[in-house]
């Protein structure tokens, strides 16, 4: 009689991942900052073209965007700890609230020549950043930490 040996696989979990809240949180707050940015060179058309109450729209859109940013910040900071999430994150949240300060002070001090280049950066930026937190990478915890 001869005994064969089966190999016993390697047992592997389910890749860890990130807890659904803080992801959610990420993805509340960039969609809309994102739609803000593509949103607030529609409202300038408006207000350059003869709708003057469109200036105040235009700053509190602003207004909005700052704080949704920071608040991004906040939220990127939880996706590393407790959420055991790509620390660069933070790193990322945090080029996209100055950049959008930036934007906002640009815009008050009427440095348009700087003001409507970079809107078209912070634009792409806060697009990236609500693509990637619905996109599998960003569930995704890092292993061992
Ligand atoms: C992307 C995000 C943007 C933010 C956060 C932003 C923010 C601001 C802020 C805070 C002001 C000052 C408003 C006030 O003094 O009441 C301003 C002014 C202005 N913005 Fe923007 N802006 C953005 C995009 C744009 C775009 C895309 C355009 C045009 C293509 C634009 C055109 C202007 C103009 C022309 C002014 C000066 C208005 C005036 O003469 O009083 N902005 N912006």
């Amino acid at each position: 009689m001869s005994t064969t040996t089966t190999p016993v696989p390697e047992t592997v979990g389910d890749p860890p991942t990130i807890p659904g809240w803080i992801t959610w949180t990420l993805r509340v707050l960039a969609f809309p900052l994102a739609a803000s940015a593509i949103v607030q060179p529609i409202v300038a058309g408006l207000f350059v073209t003869g709708d003057v109450a469109m200036l105040l729209v235009h700053a509190l859109v602003a207004v909005f965007m700052a704080l949704a940013s920071l608040s991004l910040v906040v939220a990127a900071v939880l996706y590393w700890r407790p959420g055991r999430g790509s620390g660069r994150l933070v790193l990322r949240a945090g080029i996209l609230f100055l950049l959008v300060a930036a934007q906002a002070v640009l815009g008050a001090f009427r440095i348009l020549e700087l003001h409507f280049p970079l809107a078209f950066v912070v634009a792409a930026a806060a697009v990236a950043f609500a693509r990637w937190s619905v996109s599998p990478a960003a569930r995704r915890a890092e292993a061992g930490r």
